[in-house]
């Protein structure tokens, strides 16, 4: 069997890890190597399991940094590239949008040079940009997101992702390059940084902290199993069709305030002392341009290439609050700041 040789990028992000574990637990014939620039959001800790395995290389590089990048990746002859780095929560680009712009419109066009060399080399086989849904805006209380739906980012975070969307795209015409682009909706689960809704909620529950819900709780997210959306770019990367865009969701809306209800009610079960969680929901301020509804229509991935989910929301939901509880050392480490240290430690001058 030949073997597979895939660069992952932002692998020691949250998707990004479950992407290497859900490869390196299925596959033998595969190598993986990540290149991650390892900012607060990349943790090595989340690939610690595979530090040892003959099929796993860490590279740490800014994909941003042309020259660093390039040098560090010279001679390596990836087949397959799944591009997961970017900055990822929409709040921070907020607050500071110009690293969001350097990463995931520049980085991403560094990406693409880089794959352009090996595609000239005659070596690419496949280049998947993993983009969001938000690049298509915010819903109304009607209707679904398709992949001919118009492009109307409307945070710094959704701009910059909608950049680096149409720059896949005109490599695709402009140089005839293998690049599928993949757009799905919020994700859950495991190695999820303790800053985006699930795991914030998860861990100020167990901390007995206010659950800060931004407005009314009202707004809509689709929410999609990180175990799920990682097959679902592995079939992507190896059925998906050149030049072409798929939306990745589940039919999973739920509106905020039933997502902190539904967490406050698991933990009463699990962490009785703090019982009942749901004293603890606090309303805040709004997020400035806060969309609405997002909500996926995943009927071409569903139909062209066969994909479905394999987790239910609630088993999934459950699973996913219990890693929290049994992985106290991950997010107490990542809270006390010190977890960056980590990788310096194991691999100082390597
Ligand atoms: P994350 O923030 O958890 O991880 C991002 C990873 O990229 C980190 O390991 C970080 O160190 C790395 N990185 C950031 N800047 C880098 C740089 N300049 N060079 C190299 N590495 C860099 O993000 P995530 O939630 O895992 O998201 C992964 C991808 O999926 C992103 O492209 C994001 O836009 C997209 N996405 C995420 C969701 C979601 O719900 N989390 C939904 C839709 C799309
Ligand atoms: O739709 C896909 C996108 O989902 C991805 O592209 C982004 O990378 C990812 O971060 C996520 O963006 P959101 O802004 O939807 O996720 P977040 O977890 O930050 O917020 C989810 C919802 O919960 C949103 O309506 C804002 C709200 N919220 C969030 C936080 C952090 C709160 O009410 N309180 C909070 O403290």
């Amino acid at each position: 069997m030949t073997q597979r040789k895939i660069l992952v990028t932002g692998g020691a992000g949250f998707i990004g890890s479950n992407f290497v574990h859900t490869l390196l637990e299925n596959k033998s014939d595969i190598s993986i190597t990540v290149v991650d620039k390892l900012t607060y959001a990349g943790n090595f800790r989340n690939l610690e399991r595979w530090k040892d395995d003959s099929r796993f290389l860490f590279i740490k590089s800014d994909i941003a940094d042309k020259e660093d990048l390039f040098s560090k990746l010279e001679g390596h002859n990836f087949q397959e590239i799944a591009h997961f780095a970017a900055e990822s929560h929409v709040d921070r680009s907020i607050l500071g949008p110009e690293e969001f712009v350097k990463t995931n419109v520049l980085g991403t066009f560094y990406m693409l040079e880089l794959a352009r060399e090996l595609h000239s080399a005659g070596k690419l086989k496949v280049f998947l940009h993993v983009s969001t849904d938000e690049v298509f805006g915010s819903l109304g209380e009607d209707g679904a997101f398709t992949e001919s739906t118009s492009y109307a980012p409307n945070s710094p975070y959704s701009a910059s992702k909608a950049g680096s969307d149409h720059l896949v795209r005109s490599y695709f015409h402009t140089y005839g390059m293998p690049v599928i682009t993949t757009n799905c909706s919020n994700n859950y689960g495991p190695y999820h940084f303790p800053e985006k809704l699930i795991p914030l909620m998860i861990l100020n529950c167990l901390q007995g902290k206010p659950l800060p819900v931004y407005g009314k709780g009202e707004n809509i997210r689709d929410w999609l199993f990180v175990k799920d959306h990682c097959l679902a770019i592995d079939m992507a990367i190896q059925k998906g069709k050149y030049g072409e865009t798929y939306n990745i969701g589940t039919r999973n809306e739920k509106n905020n305030l039933e997502i902190v209800e539904l967490i406050c009610s698991l933990m009463d079960k699990r962490h009785p002392e703090g019982a009942p969680h749901n004293r603890l929901i606090t309303f805040v301020k709004d997020r400035p341009g806060h969309d609405f509804r997002y909500a996926i229509d995943p009927s071409k991935i569903e139909k062209e290439l066969g994909w479905t989910p394999k987790y239910s929301f609630e088993k999934a939901m459950e699973e996913t609050v219990d890693w929290y509880i049994n992985n106290q050392d991950w997010w107490k480490e990542i809270l006390s700041g010190s977890y960056e240290s980590y990788y310096e430690q194991q691999y100082k001058g390597r």
